[in-house]
């Protein structure tokens, strides 16, 4: 009898321990949300945060304005951080907001001449000079049936799209970025699940592909920077982008070869493209105007660089997609 109220009593205490333990996570949970409420508002990107919305935060910013912000130093901005004493900490206001988390401050990042970084959208050590000795004449042949059928599905896309666009090389460049940026993620993506999936290493594709995507990502920035997209230039990228992923994601399921190759054609098209971008303006129906800041941290470009060395390097950048997308197909 006594052995068994001494196994009451030690289940009960069990019982307490159980529930004190939960009752921990939920004020750990709660506090962490009461945090993260508390940081995303520090940044005014509360709007933001999946789950937030509707909340009722009013905070005077607008998503988009986060956006810009979240990737380049705006002349708002700027005017701003000039105006402020504290220059050190030009990697953006909002981080101001999480100048301490639990204790951890944000790393302070300078140049090599000791001046603070002034991108939150990439690092220094990100920063690379392109190779602009690749060739930019390359094309694979199609001598498959698959070669084929991707060669065709690019060549139907480029039509439209050269009708659409015409000289508008700006715009074109800027919302082929928004294209040529899916391909790397999705890959990415899917090879990262494969991997963990199958419980194997991936050969350094993952990395490869998704360095790929943030590359195009930048070649966007840079060129948002020149020229903004208009209302129905957005609305286009929002229907595209819902089509493209898509379609490319069901591709990379189905043949992981055919979706390289198709992608190695379409990154063709984007050499040819900065290409005619290049004859414009040396022809000076293009104006020929300064490189902009973001265009020469990043490819570590002279500071009186020009949108002409830009799409250079953008071109050379477009080369390496090629080859590393053909060379996927066949690997
Ligand atoms: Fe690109
Ligand atoms: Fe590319």
């Amino acid at each position: 009898m006594s052995r068994h109220i001494s196994a009451m009593k030690f289940s009960g205490i069990l019982l307490k321990q159980k529930l004190q333990l939960v009752q921990s996570k939920q004020v750990y949970q709660a506090y962490k949300f009461v945090n993260n409420i508390q940081v995303y508002t520090d940044q005014q990107q509360v709007s933001n945060i999946p789950g937030l919305r509707g909340f009722g935060f009013s905070l005077g910013n607008s998503s988009s304005e986060a956006r810009f912000r979240s990737t380049m130093a705006s002349n708002k901005e700027k005017n701003d951080e000039e105006k402020t004493s504290d220059n050190n900490d030009r990697a953006g206001d909002h981080l101001k907001g999480i100048v301490s988390y639990w204790g951890v401050n944000p790393p302070k990042i300078t140049t090599k001449d000791g001046s603070p970084w002034r991108w939150n959208c990439f690092r220094p050590w990100e920063t690379y000079k392109a190779d602009t000795t690749i060739d930019v004449t390359k094309h694979h042949k199609a001598t498959t049936l698959m070669d084929k059928f991707a060669y065709g599905i690019v060549q139907s896309l480029k039509y439209p799209t050269y009708m659409f666009f015409q000289r508008r090389h700006m715009c074109h460049a800027m919302l082929l970025e928004t294209v040529a940026a899916v391909p790397g993620m999705v890959g990415g993506m899917l090879l990262h699940c494969k991997s963990l999936r199958r419980f194997e290493h991936s050969g350094g594709w993952i990395k490869a592909l998704l360095e790929e995507a943030e590359n195009e990502r930048m070649h966007l920035m840079t060129f948002l920077e020149l020229s903004q997209p208009r209302w129905y230039e957005r609305a286009l990228v929002f229907a595209v982008q819902g089509l493209f992923f898509n379609g490319y994601f069901v591709a990379y399921l189905v043949s992981p070869k055919l979706a390289h190759r198709i992608v190695g054609y379409l990154e063709e098209e984007a050499v040819n493209s900065y290409t005619e971008f290049l004859i414009d303006l040396e022809k000076g129906l293009v104006e020929n105007r300064p490189a902009p800041a973001i265009a020469i941290d990043y490819w570590r470009l002279p500071p009186e660089s020009t949108l002409k060395d830009v799409v250079t390097v953008i071109r050379a950048d477009e080369a390496h997609h090629r080859d590393l997308n053909h060379y996927a197909s066949v690997s």
